[in-house]
């Protein structure tokens, strides 16, 4: 296949993924969230008015904990929805991710759909490219600090995410299959340059952070499972291209990973944490800050919103800060701080997780 074929198919594959999760019910199976329960206080001694919801996070300062995950970039169509959501990112000051960039690396002509987020003042851009890209898979070459470098440059760039997705890669008709090789080249990429890792929907177990802790990595996005399955887009779009055993693949595994929550409890090594994977709203956001997070992470919840315009989008955060802040007046914390240390109780099936993990 040549070049620019494979472009333009991972071009279209990026549309595909955004169609599917507007269209099809993607999400895992339980939503963990719901398992985490804040702790009521009938007297919160605090007033309404009094509450901050800002927060520092990577050394930035954000309105409100709360980040757009990575989506999209890298077809025509992309540029109006990074759009969209930088420009509410900019107006809430909160923090934004784009979707991979390695379409972008590979051809220069599709960096606008990307860096149309550099017109908007936002206080913490976030890069990202995929860890498989950085090993050799087929006859293509890895990319470098060099091509790391120049993702970050092409957004103005706070930080990089180097997003692991070894599960999607597994369904996909045309997955990357090496993983040998990633740690060492994560390792490299951090003696360089500001490095997070994140997973994409299967979490980071305690191991895996363990593991990453050998780099200068300087945060985690545990990305775990509640939210989109990667392994259920991946089964519409081989059931699309009538790909029987891809199909049931992604049907297998459509649950597979560490839910959020206990990624979050188990993969803190004393590094910033980004909790992704079925934020759903600011109750769910005050959840993760009160099992260790510095921010939430929120994706598909968004897309529709930002398919139709930067009003919807901001709309809807609002919204979603707005159950921040109610999440902060009844546990009677007047900072984000204070919600950090708020009281909680894990139920259901995420403590069985915990105690099942505590018994091995
Ligand atoms: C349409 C779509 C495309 C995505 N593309 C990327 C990507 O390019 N890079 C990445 O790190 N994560 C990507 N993700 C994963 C999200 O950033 C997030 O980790 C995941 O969707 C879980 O969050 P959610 O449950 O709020 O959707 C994508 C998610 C969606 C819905």
């Amino acid at each position: 296949m040549h070049d620019s074929e494979e472009e333009e198919m991972t071009g279209n594959r990026k549309k595909e993924h955004l169609d599917i999760c507007l269209n099809e019910d993607v999400s895992a199976e339980h939503n963990y969230w719901d398992d985490v329960k804040l702790i009521h206080r009938a007297l919160p001694e605090v007033d309404m008015e009094e509450i901050d919801t800002s927060t520092i996070i990577f050394g930035k300062q954000l309105a409100a904990p709360i980040i757009i995950s990575a989506m999209t970039g890298g077809y025509r169509e992309a540029e109006s929805i990074n759009k969209n959501l930088a420009e509410a990112a900019g107006e809430l000051g909160i923090g934004m991710g784009v979707g991979s960039q390695r379409q972008a690396i590979e051809d220069s002509s599709l960096e606008s759909t990307y860096s149309v987020v550099k017109d908007f003042d936002i206080p913490l851009v976030i890069a990202n490219l995929g860890a498989p890209q950085f090993i050799p898979q087929g006859e293509k070459d890895p990319f470098t600090v060099e091509d790391a470098r120049r993702a970050m440059e092409m957004i103005d760039a706070d930080i990089l995410a180097i997003h692991l997705n070894f599960l999607q890669e597994v369904v996909q008709p045309e997955g990357d299959m090496k993983a040998r090789g990633c740690l060492e080249e994560i390792q490299k990429l951090a003696r360089f340059l500001p490095i997070i890792v994140k997973e994409t929907g299967a979490g980071i177990s305690r191991g895996t952070a363990m593991v990453l802790r050998t780099s200068k990595i300087k945060g985690l996005d545990v990305g775990g499972l509640g939210g989109t399955s990667f392994s259920a887009v991946e089964h519409f779009r081989a059931k699309n291209e009538k790909n029987s055993g891809k199909e049931r693949l992604g049907r297998t595994f459509w649950n597979w990973g560490v839910p959020t929550p206990v990624s979050l409890m188990v993969a803190n090594i004393g590094l910033p944490m980004i909790a992704t994977g079925g934020i759903r709203n600011g109750l769910d956001a005050a959840r993760a800050l009160s099992l260790g997070a510095s921010s939430a992470g929120m994706a598909s919840k968004l897309l529709p919103f930002a398919k139709e315009s930067s009003q919807a989008v901001v709309e809807e955060l609002r919204l979603i800060i707005s159950e921040v802040k109610a999440a902060m007046f009844l546990t009677g914390s007047k900072t984000i701080r204070e919600l950090e240390e708020a009281n909680c109780v894990v139920v259901g099936g995420t403590a069985e997780w915990i105690s099942g993990l505590e018994m091995r």
